[in-house]
Order: C-alpha cells, then structure tokens, then sequence
C-alpha cells in the first residue's frame, strides 16, 4: 500500500510517497523561508502563491523518484488544516484533483494528526502515548490513544513555544526563524547569569504561558547597557526548556489515571531543539518511560507524516469525500475548551 501525501498548511511545500511498511520512498520538503525572510515571519498570501508555484513540479519529482505513478496509489493525501487557508486550499484542491482523475481514495489529514503519529512511522510505537507537541503554531499535550482518538491535557493560553523562540529571537536580533538561531547564539552563553520567570510551572494542570517571558525578557534587554545576547538567549531557552518539562510531568501524572502510556513522544518543530531534548530524556527516565523523539527532519513540517497518517486512517476506512471543506481550525480533541492557540 503505497500513498502520495502533501503538506502545505504553512510555509513549507512538501511531497512524498510512502508506504505501509513504513518505508519512506521518495519525499521532497521546499523551504519558503527566504522568501518571507525579509517580512520577519509567514505571509499568508506569499506563501500560497508559492504552494500553487511549486506544488505540481515536487508532485512529479518525488513520484518519478519513487518510480510510480498514480495508477499505483492506493490514495492521495493531503493536509486539509488547521493552518495558512490559502495554502492548505492549494495542497487540497491539487490532492482532490489527482485522487478525481486516478480513480483514488482522498484523504484529508489533520496536520497535527501528522505530527501526532509520527512517531509511529520512524519508530512504529503502540498506542497509547504522551505526545508533547511543540512548533510554531501549536504547544500542546496530548494523550494519543488511537487514530482520531485524542485527548488534550494541556495547550498554552497565549504564545506557542516555537512563537516564542522566535519573537525571542527577533528582540534578541537574531533573525528568522528564531528557534535554531536562539539555540545557536544561546550555546554560547550562561543560563544562569540572567534571571527570567517560569510562568505556570508547579499549578496544577498542563497549560502553558510564555507571553510573560517574552515580556521580561525585553525588560530585561532594556536595563542592560551592553547587552550580553548569548546569556540572554541561553536564559530564555533554560525558561521555555523549565516550563515545558514541568508541564509535560504533569501531563505525564494526568494520563496515567486513565490510560497505561508507553511511552513520551516529542514531536514538532520545537523538538528539534537538543537541550529540549536531553531535559525531556530526564523527565522520562524519572517516569520510566522511553523517550521517542523522531529525528530533526520528521519533526518539523513535512509530507510523509501526511502521508503516513494518510496510511494510518485509509487502514480504518477513514476516507474522505471532494467535497471536504479546508479547514483553518481543526482541534484533536473537540470536546477540549478551545485554548488560545489551540
Ligand atoms: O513544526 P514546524 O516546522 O512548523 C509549524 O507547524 O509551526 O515548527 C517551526 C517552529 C518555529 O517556531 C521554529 O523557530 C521552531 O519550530 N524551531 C526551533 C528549533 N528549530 C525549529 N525552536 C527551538 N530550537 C530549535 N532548534
Ligand atoms: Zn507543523
């Protein structure tokens, strides 16, 4: 069972086929950053042109890599949100046609399901499991019990954490995106010499906060004469690395009264941080549990967890019809209060 999927709900244009046995046959991620450099974040509207540019030309390249062609999918998936409209329409619209003219299954995806099963292609771990999931767009904690089956024990009440990476980075000057930058300039620098806020970490609960960190850090940018960057990004990394170990303890107590996890799963852009991920290998020692952390290039936006998650619910009978509707929100867990951020 071979499937093409697609990603473009944000500013990545990404293609690639996979299959059943988990093996990833051909996959092709186009970075849009460049191209959005020069406004300091994600324009919606460049970043849509640029999907619809680039789509059909990554579609070709990574079936002829895969040396297959429609007629040998057995369906067509695609990102159908949450994320950027104008960019999920475009990766939709192209599944829908090729799914349409082969005579295939259609199959659309929440993104975060991608993310959320992720760890189920690189690492084939049985449900049920934590799922940190830490990116740009989304900090959430998730109980995965299943495909389509989740239950959100905690979202951040303003800011994601990879949101706030990166306006860290831009108080700091670091650049866009912020994330690997701030990790770059922050291996320089003293953790300890500046003093920065954990917001929300020993409440009860999994939510998260990182606006007040954002906040205190430009005061504290502001008193300082020469600012010293490497210990400033070096401190905002420890807090937002201190915040999201003691929520996911948290999460880790809240899913275990219902559910024997297996495991802790990081998954998201953010994961592709190595302080974040050696913090989170103690937190999951401490509970005895593994830590399953998919490498850097599956963590942050990409098209075979489309299409893995795409093999995950075609297995279920999960299809879906043409007339799906893009969806710009499209929370896990729906009976979970609608966060900030969700
Ligand atoms: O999952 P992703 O590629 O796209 C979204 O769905 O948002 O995540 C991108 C986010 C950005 O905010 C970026 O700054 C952050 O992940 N990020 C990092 C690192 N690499 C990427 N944050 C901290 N440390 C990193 N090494
Ligand atoms: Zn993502």
């Amino acid at each position: 069972m071979v499937i093409l999927g697609i990603e473009t709900s944000c500013d990545e244009t990404a293609a690639a086929v996979v299959d059943a046995d988990r093996r990833v046959r051909a996959e092709a991620v186009l970075s849009q950053q460049a191209e959005h450099r020069p406004y300091g974040g994600v324009v919606p509207e460049i970043a849509a042109r640029s999907h619809l540019y680039h789509l059909d030309p990554l579609i070709r390249q990574v079936m002829a890599e895969a040396g297959l062609g429609f007629a040998h999918l057995a369906g067509v998936a695609a990102t159908g949100g949450p994320g950027l409209i104008g960019g999920v329409m475009v990766g939709v619209m192209t599944a829908k046609a090729i799914a349409a003219v082969a005579g295939k299954p259609f199959l659309a995806v929440n993104h975060l399901e991608g993310h959320a099963l992720t760890a189920r292609l690189t690492h084939a771990i049985d449900f049920p499991y934590l799922l940190l999931l830490v990116s740009g767009g989304h900090c959430q904690l998730l109980l995965v019990r299943g495909v389509g089956q989740y239950r959100r024990l905690g979202t951040t009440i303003d800011d994601a954490a990879g949101e706030a990476f990166d306006k860290a980075a831009k108080l700091l000057g670091l650049g866009f995106p912020g994330g690997p930058a701030l990790e770059r300039a922050a291996a320089a620098g003293d953790p300890s010499r500046i003093a920065l806020p954990r917001p929300l970490t020993g409440r009860p609960g999994a939510d998260f906060s990182f606006s007040g960190l954002k906040t205190a850090l430009r005061h504290r940018l502001a008193e300082a004469k020469d600012p010293p960057v490497a210990d400033l990004a070096a401190a905002f990394q420890e807090a937002v690395i201190d915040c999201l170990a003691d929520r996911t303890g948290h999460a880790i107590a809240m899913a275990r009264e219902g559910a024997r996890i297996g495991a802790l799963v990081v998954a998201g852009g953010v994961a592709a941080n190595r302080r974040l991920r050696r913090r989170l290998e103690e937190v999951a020692a401490e509970a005895g549990l593994p830590l399953v952390a998919p490498p850097a290039k599956y963590c942050t936006d990409n098209a075979a967890m489309i299409a893995w998650a795409g093999i995950e619910r075609l297995r279920l009978g999960l299809v879906d019809g043409l007339d799906f509707a893009p969806r710009p929100r499209w929370p896990l867990d729906p009976s979970a209060r609608p966060g900030a951020r969700a």
